[in-house]
């Protein structure tokens, strides 16, 4: 049995610097600490900081008033809008900011271009936090286009200034279907490609590691959407595929000794979650069987 793990598989930069802000401050702080929704999309490292006393919350307003001389609050790399800064302030609370510098970077430009007058558009899911976060940065007041569709219907007005920005996770070749439909409504627009490399390289090395084994493992959580467009990648050329969250989840597949085993895992996956099913997969390889299941190597 081969196994290859791919090397972009797990926490991007920003995500691993929101995650490890929160640890150091559960480490050197006496403070209580609150995360603005939960740091990560992964239900393990969730419960594990809850377990040490973080608590996730949705609203600063969710810190009784005689608590806040004592809470910190960690905004997660997704980012949130200028209001929420703000409102901190007002209320004199600490706030450490997890947001990942490349989203930071998109506040910037978009706060910059409204303040000059510039009409926003962002290419994303409004539902996204990380895009409810950037429209913070213009009052709101952002055009959100999903799909070339949406581009097509949205009716825009040629004798304004706009500035465009995407979603760092967003699909580079929807983007550019996107640009040429607003190109050819001949408007006047500042584009800024802010899709962070990140995702990329790890859907090309899943793409690529896919197409060379003959099962294919995903690591990450089910609620994660960069590791659903992982395992969609990953099926598309090779139809043994599963989507795990842990090992556990492994318990009925079957593996040949022969097997080429490819491994990859969404941005929200702990390096310790990818250890445990590569350690593993390798302790299988050296029962050196024919034909196992992992309830039989569990029993
Ligand atoms: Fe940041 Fe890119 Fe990760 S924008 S949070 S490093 S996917």
């Amino acid at each position: 049995m081969t196994i290859k793990c791919a090397d972009s598989a797990g926490f991007c930069f920003g995500v691993k610097r929101a995650v490890d802000t929160v640890y150091d401050l559960l480490a050197k702080e006496n403070h209580k600490v609150y995360t603005l929704g939960p740091i990560i999309h992964n239900e393990q490292v969730v419960e594990d900081l809850a377990s040490q006393g973080v608590q996730v919350i949705e609203h600063p307003d969710e810190i009784a008033k005689e608590d806040r001389s004592q809470a910190i609050l960690v905004i997660r790399s997704h980012g949130v809008g200028k209001f929420l800064y703000d409102a901190l302030e007002e209320k004199g609370m600490r706030m450490v900011d997890g947001t990942c510098p490349f989203v930071k970077k998109i506040h910037t430009i978009v706060n910059e271009a409204w303040n000059q007058g510039k009409s926003i558009i962002i290419a994303g899911d409004g539902k996204h936090p990380e895009v409810q976060g950037i429209n913070g940065w213009c009052g709101n007041t952002a055009i959100i286009l999903e799909s070339p569709e949406e581009a097509k219907a949205a009716v825009l007005d040629t004798e304004k200034d706009y500035a465009v920005v995407v979603q760092t996770t967003f699909r580079q070749s929807k983007f550019d279907d996107m640009l040429a439909i607003l190109q050819e409504k001949g408007l006047k627009m500042e584009i800024s490609q802010t899709i962070c490399s990140a995702t990329e390289k790890r859907q090309k090395e899943a793409m690529e590691l896919s197409q060379n084994v003959d099962k294919m493992i995903v690591i990450g959580d089910k609620k994660s959407s960069n590791t659903q467009k992982l395992v969609e990648i990953c099926k598309k050329n090779c139809e043994n595929t599963v989507h795990i969250e842990t090992i556990c989840d492994l318990v009925l597949k079957t593996f040949k000794k022969d097997d080429r085993i490819g491994i990859t895992a969404g941005a929200s996956t702990p390096p310790a979650i990818i250890k445990e099913v590569v350690v593993t997969m390798s302790e299988i390889e050296n029962v050196n069987v024919e034909e196992v299941s992992f309830e039989q190597m569990l029993e």
